[in-house]
């Protein structure tokens, strides 16, 4: 069977494992041939094209990015749709396809399933926010990024005396901030699933600068302080025309210094967190899904996702495991909540 791969929406680290583990599988174990789509589904929609031999997938697990390359076209917008995509599949010969892909792509994915194409996804996201899947590949690197940038904040903040804010990725979900938070022993850690009001966050500060520290406080993107309405749309909208978040610690850094009197200095982490080479644990969690992947093609299972549950592999249907985000628990926020301060 000749399969085509496109990665959808944002980069993320273990994409190429997950494409070089779907390729090797298909060859290996069924004789699969594969072509990639170059820039998710604008290739598909345009028919560009390129051929995934063996060679092409050589060493690029460690590699980050996307050797397809990857972008935000929805299948289903300006000259696009389900008839479209089949026939760039007819032309091409492609019999099926492996999406890899967040939350849109994978909506795209069951849209032109229920019309018929056939098609597997694979899920992806550095936020780890999607519920169908215990972790999604990314997520342990982004962390890893985080944790070890924060530590270089916390020791010039040390130096100067300073209040450090970092900002990391989290739209919806804060996970990123929760564990990276965790990691470096953050004095606060600020989500958007959690109001806190400005007032524990000076007390949080106000603590740890009594006992000699350097407050270090790790804010996901989509924090809001209780009662407050930030201007985030201020920073436009996204190609699915949601507000774009980002800028909350540039926001929280004066009126912190203001009301503690302690200098304070924000840093936004932004795409750093999704570039370079994936973590150990990444790469192999991606190589599984992209081989579970071909896996659910040669078995004919389309319309389904791979997905992570405990140590396994598993396939579950796309319409169950879409629509439903996986944010930080309640519980999760208390246990760290603990340490603040
Ligand atoms: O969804 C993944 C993510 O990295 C978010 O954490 C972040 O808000 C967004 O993508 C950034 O999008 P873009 O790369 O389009 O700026």
């Amino acid at each position: 069977m000749k399969i085509g791969i496109l990665t959808s929406g944002g980069d993320c680290p273990g994409l190429n494992a997950v494409i070089r583990g779907a390729v090797l599988k298909g060859l290996k174990s069924h004789g699969d041939g594969f072509v990639g789509f170059r820039d998710g589904w604008r290739g598909v929609l345009e028919g560009d094209v390129m051929d995934l031999p063996r060679t092409a997938v050589r060493g690029i697990s460690k590699q980050g990015g996307t050797i397809l390359g990857t972008s935000r076209t929805n299948p289903f917008g300006d000259g696009g749709g389900p008839e479209v995509v089949r026939g760039t599949m007819e032309r091409l010969g492609v019999e099926g396809l492996i999406a890899i892909g967040g939350e849109g792509t994978l909506a795209a994915a069951q849209r032109l399933s229920e019309a018929g194409l056939r098609i597997a996804g694979v899920p992806k996201t550095v936020d780890n926010d999607l519920d169908a899947t215990d972790y999604t590949f990314g997520f342990d690197t982004a962390v890893q990024i985080a944790t070890e940038a924060i530590d270089r904040l916390r020791t010039t903040g040390e130096s100067h005396h300073r209040v450090m804010i970092a900002e990391v990725m989290g739209r919806h979900a804060g996970w990123i901030a929760l564990h990276a938070g965790m990691a470096s022993g953050a004095h606060a850690i600020l989500i958007p699933e959690r109001q806190v009001s400005m007032d524990q966050i000076v007390e949080w500060v106000t603590d740890a600068h009594k006992r000699g520290r350097a407050p270090l406080v790790v804010v996901a993107e989509g924090f809001v302080p209780e009662g407050r309405e930030m201007a985030h749309s201020e920073r436009g909208l996204d190609a699915f025309g949601r507000p774009r978040l980002g800028g909350i610690a540039e926001q929280l850094a004066p009126e912190l210094e203001a009301r503690t009197g302690f200098e304070t200095r924000a840093t936004v982490l932004g795409h750093i967190q999704r570039g370079g080479v994936p973590s150990a644990f990444d790469r192999v969690l991606s190589t599984r899904l992209g081989m579970a992947a071909a896996d659910a093609a040669a078995g004919g299972h389309w319309g389904t996702m791979v997905a992570l549950r405990g140590t396994d592999i598993v396939n579950v249907d796309l319409p169950s495991a879409l629509g439903r985000l996986k944010t930080v628990p309640e519980d999760r926020y208390e246990e760290a909540a603990v340490l603040f301060g």
